[in-house]
């Protein structure tokens, strides 16, 4: 079958990609397997400076998943696109810059500077970080701040696609994909991770400095799963699938509630050869299935 999808413009030679923060800039994956074999990667988050990110310990074990409270931490998209951009096979497979801000002008500066750089070929907005002047509501969980994030940055991304990375901590995440499609997003990429925390009895503290962090791995995939099939329903974009996706069977499954493409996160710092044997292993299953196209398959669950 042909496996490529298309994102917004984006062609991918197959639907699966790396996702931001567990998959470093690339560049450190190298040697663990070939990189133009997948159909894209996330790089780390970039801030328009480099960020410390938050006091260790910033990652706690979960059944079935991890917490982190990594706090962004990052080289700055300078440093990124000067030091590590070069040394990824952009011209084979597709290198997605993930941007953060916490203001939606500090958003936009970035996304004109790096929808400038021959190499990247689209753009992910976290749009996870805190408004302080609006008392520290994520920008996420807020339509109307959502909408706003994502109309500064497509005015200022030219041609590139601009894909806007949900969170699930909200009570209707459709409207909130509704809200930045509304406002120019030309695709949705979710769930980042579960607001959560993990604390010790004995030593009566918090596991991570930061005492809150982001469930990732395994133990999201249920969530993962009706969070895009809600999404699904609500917007005509491509959607852009993942959380605890560890087999090829995990692929098929959130295309099947609707994805175009998926990110594999979590599964990377178990097996960094993971997302690799995931591209041959998908072939596999899609060639023992009988599926034919991905248009076929894609959002054809039967309820
Ligand atoms: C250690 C770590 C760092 C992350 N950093 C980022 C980040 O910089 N930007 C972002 O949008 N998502 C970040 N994420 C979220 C992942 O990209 C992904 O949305 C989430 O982990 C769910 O997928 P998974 O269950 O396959 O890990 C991070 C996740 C982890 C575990």
């Amino acid at each position: 079958m042909d496996m490529r999808v298309n994102i917004a413009g984006l062609e991918l030679s197959n639907p699966v990609m790396t996702a931001s923060g567990t998959f470093g800039y690339g560049v450190e994956f190298k040697r663990y397997g070939q990189l133009e074999k997948l159909g894209g990667m996330v790089v780390k988050g970039l801030s328009l400076e480099p960020r410390a990110g938050n006091p260790m310990p910033r990652i706690a074990d979960a059944p079935a998943g991890m917490l982190n409270a990594i706090g962004l931490q990052n080289i700055g998209a300078r440093n990124f696109v000067e030091k590590r951009l070069k040394l990824l096979p952009w011209g084979e497979t597709a290198v997605v810059a993930n941007l953060y801000a916490c203001s939606a002008s500090e958003f936009a500066d970035l996304a004109a500077y790096l929808s400038e750089q021959e190499g990247i070929a689209a753009l992910e907005v976290n749009i996870s970080c805190p408004n302080v002047s609006s008392g520290g509501v994520l920008f996420g969980q807020d339509p109307s701040m959502a909408a706003a994030v994502t109309r500064a940055v497509k005015d200022r991304s030219g041609e590139m696609p601009v894909i806007v990375k949900l969170t699930p901590n909200v009570t209707d995440i459709a409207s909130m994909a509704k809200a930045v499609v509304d406002a120019g997003a030309d695709a949705v990429s979710l769930i980042n991770t579960l607001s959560a925390m993990s604390v010790d009895a004995r030593t009566r503290k918090p596991r991570l400095a930061n005492v809150i962090g982001g469930l990732s791995g395994p133990a999201i995939k249920p969530v993962a799963l009706r969070c895009v099939w809600q999404v699904a329903q609500a917007v005509d974009v491509p959607i852009i699938g993942m959380g605890g996706i560890t087999s090829a069977e995990d692929v098929l499954e959130f295309i099947l509630v609707g994805a175009t493409a998926v990110q594999v996160g979590t599964a990377n710092f178990i097996r960094p050869d993971f997302a690799f044997r995931l591209v041959d292993e998908l072939a596999a299953l899609v060639d023992e299935l009988g599926i034919e196209s991905w248009d076929d398959y894609r959002g054809s669950l039967q309820v």
